[in-house]
């Protein structure tokens, strides 16, 4: 097992508990974007927009404490959990023994298993992968095993931390593209980003009005009150966490048999990422409330993140 391998699932056996309380935040005690919540209504968006009205069957790699596999499993759709933090399937395997007595063996759906090189029995009609993509090493281990797991015709989503937000951040992600001379690349990749969203820009008026509307409807700033909350998770400093671009994983799906339908993008920055420290509350509700731009080119320009919707292709 590789060092970078070794340290993410150290890190995530160790403080399982923690991350789900934190990732999940049920109470919403925490100041920060509800990415659970977010990541779970793109993936339903999606499923339905790819097979409505079915019931499928599915996999969650790297699927942690399960919040999203319980959440569809609760919707009729029947999800097969595979992580390598022994922790985080004795969470899954607890909630779901929990949720849905006598459903089906705990220990057959959620099992320890390396994502890059596992088998599970029988055809899957999709598969999705998030906050995972970015702690592997390369793309076409992940790609291929889920491609191997699912029918022709059927869906593969994969959650990416978007590498062109580091264009326009202005942060230090910016200033390191802009060392390391990648910056005018993402300027050029963000020429070409029009052909990756579903909804194109004649539309995106509509959505600009959706947004105004969510955004009239905040609370008043005064009462978002900012109460930061530690996360108290050490993240080894060693942990290398990659960033892609629609274009790359276009490259990559392609090699492992998929193709890229479309993406989403989502955690969207209306405001400098150097606010989100002073004022968490506003800025994230400011951010859920941008959300209708994720499915246009304009959230190539403002999300952290994006889900990668890919087909695997028929023979
Ligand atoms: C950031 S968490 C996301 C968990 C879950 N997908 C969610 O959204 O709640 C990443 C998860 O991927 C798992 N993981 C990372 N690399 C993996 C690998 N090579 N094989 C299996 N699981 C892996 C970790 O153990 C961890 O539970």
């Amino acid at each position: 097992m590789s060092r970078q391998k070794e340290l993410v699932r150290e890190l995530f056996d160790r403080e399982a508990s923690k991350w789900t309380d934190w990732a999940y935040d049920p109470d919403e005690s925490f100041d920060i974007y509800p990415t659970g919540k977010a990541r779970l209504a793109v993936i339903r968006r999606e499923l339905e927009r790819f097979m409505p009205d079915k019931k499928a069957r599915l996999i969650d790699a790297g699927c942690g404490g399960g919040d999203i596999a319980m959440a569809l499993e609760g919707e009729g759709h029947s999800v097969h959990g595979v992580d390598f933090a022994p922790s985080m399937i004795q969470i899954c395997r607890d909630r779901y023994e929990a949720a849905f007595p006598g459903r089906g063996d705990a220990a057959l759906r959620f099992q320890v298993a390396d994502v890059e090189d596992f088998a599970l029995r029988g055809e899957f009609d999709g598969a999705y992968a998030v906050g995972l993509l970015e702690y592997l090493e390369s793309d076409q281990p992940l790609l291929g095993a889920l491609c191997r797991h699912v029918a022709p015709g059927g869906v593969v989503m994969v959650e990416c931390r978007n590498r062109l937000f580091n264009a326009l951040s202005g942060n230090a992600f910016t200033l390191a593209e802009a060392r390391s001379d990648h910056l005018g690349a993402l300027a050029a990749e963000l020429d070409d980003v029009a052909r990756f969203s579903p909804v194109q820009a004649a539309d995106i008026p509509s959505r600009v009005v959706e947004m105004g509307e969510r955004i009239a409807k905040l609370p008043s700033f005064a009462t978002l009150r900012d109460v930061p909350r530690d996360l108290g998770i050490q993240f080894h400093a060693d942990i290398a966490r990659r960033m892609f671009t629609p274009a790359q994983i276009e490259r990559e799906a392609a090699q492992a048999g998929l193709r890229l339908r479309h993406v989403i993008y989502y955690h969207l920055h209306l405001l400098s990422p150097r606010l989100e420290a002073s004022l968490p509350r506003f800025f994230n509700a400011l951010a859920m409330a941008a959300q209708p731009l994720g499915e246009t080119p304009a959230g190539a320009f403002l999300g952290t993140c994006f889900l990668a919707v890919m087909e695997k292709v028929r023979p």
